[in-house]
């Protein structure tokens, strides 16, 4: 059986080889010892679609590597709450299922984004005790469907401003002021008493300030004796970014005690300037960031590594291969390439464990 599995994952380089080549420059295919997830001392998660269960090749490769999933959107208002009010489960249930069929942890994504305001709640802007009683609801609803099986909610998604000034205007803050990310907490205990209840953000790494504002928010929830217990950082990086600050940001966010979650990795190619860099370069520096983050959640206390989720299986299936990220089409930001082969970023990852 072993032997099985290590010639597949071999093999898999070799074809990785023959994928590179005439598109851009071979890069050396990496070997992995064995499967990722039994290589690295924390959860290893995956953002799934239930399209891609359908997808025989895909199961095989995730199960074989990862021990937890995350719906990338099904799990969202956007596809959850229905423009009636009503709710639709059809697509979060069966990524649930699929989880719990295979014994993978289920990271639950998102409650609370100031992106989505579905139009059900834009029609109680402005209605006060309305509104809020509708948002409390919506969390009941939601968290509390996945009671027991949820490891965890991504409870409130991106608070902070791009540049750091402060927090979202959104739907969310102007009818419940920016006590809506303390109550988003209140009611997702409510309806979960076990789940690991995250504040999740982006840009951790290259803006301290927005880190800063970031922890300053956690801190006043906290004050506030809101529940949240654990620290996300999406980590969608580019492989340009400083070494050392994935570390510092880990580090930072490790302050307050909490789990921390690197909860969207991926490290893009792209650099908006043409891509003069040699893409070899940049995919090795790629695999640099994927191994600083590996390090940096392995230093810290075995409470606090709650996991780290890669934000895509294959280069494929990466959101930024898809529109309206696409951009030249050639981005190659997450562990394995479009033929499922493992890259050196995958091969990072371990580290210097094997
Ligand atoms: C992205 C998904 O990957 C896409 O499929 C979707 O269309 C848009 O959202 N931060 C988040 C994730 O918290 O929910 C986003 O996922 C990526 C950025």
């Amino acid at each position: 059986m072993t032997q099985k599995l290590d010639r597949r994952l071999a093999l898999g380089g070799a074809l990785a080889l023959a994928a590179c080549q005439g598109r851009a420059q071979a890069t050396a295919p990496a070997v992995l010892p064995a499967p990722l997830k039994t290589l690295v001392p924390f959860p290893l998660g995956c953002a799934v679609m239930t399209g891609q269960l359908d997808d025989p090749g895909f199961v095989q490769l995730l199960t074989t590597h990862f021990s937890q999933i995350t719906p990338e959107f099904e799990l969202k208002m956007e596809v959850v709450l229905r423009e009636d009010g009503g709710f639709d489960f059809a697509r979060p249930d069966r990524l649930a299922a699929f989880a719990r069929a295979n014994g993978l942890g289920f990271h639950a994504h998102t409650l609370v984004w100031y992106a989505e305001a579905a139009p059900a709640f834009q029609r109680l802007d402005g209605a006060g005790k309305a509104f809020a009683d509708a948002y409390r609801n919506y969390i009941l609803a939601v968290a509390g469907r996945y009671r027991g099986l949820a490891r965890a909610w991504d409870v409130v998604n991106e608070p902070v401003e791009d540049d750091g000034s402060g927090y979202r205007a959104c739907l969310w803050r102007r009818n419940l002021g920016l006590d809506y990310v303390a109550r988003a907490f209140h009611h997702a205990r409510e309806a979960d008493p076990h789940a690991v209840l995250f504040l999740n953000d982006y840009n951790l790494e290259s803006s301290p300030k927005k880190r800063l504002a970031f922890l300053r928010l956690a801190e006043k929830v906290l004050k506030a004796g809101a529940p949240l217990s654990g620290l996300g950082s999406q980590s969608h990086l580019r492989w340009d970014l400083a070494p050392g600050a994935v570390t510092a940001a880990v580090r930072d966010l490790a302050r307050l005690g909490l789990p921390v979650h690197i909860s969207e990795l991926d490290v893009s190619l792209q650099d908006g300037r043409f891509n003069q860099t040699n893409r070899q370069a940049r995919v090795q520096r790629q695999a640099r960031l994927v191994g600083e983050a590996s390090e940096a959640l392995a230093a810290l206390p075995a409470v606090q590594r709650y996991g780290l989720t890669v934000w895509g299986l294959r280069d494929g299936d990466s959101w930024l291969r898809r529109p309206p990220n696409a951009g030249d089409g050639t981005d190659a930001p997450v562990l394995f390439d479009d033929a499922g082969a493992a890259k050196p970023a995958a091969r990072a990852l371990i580290g210097a464990r094997v």
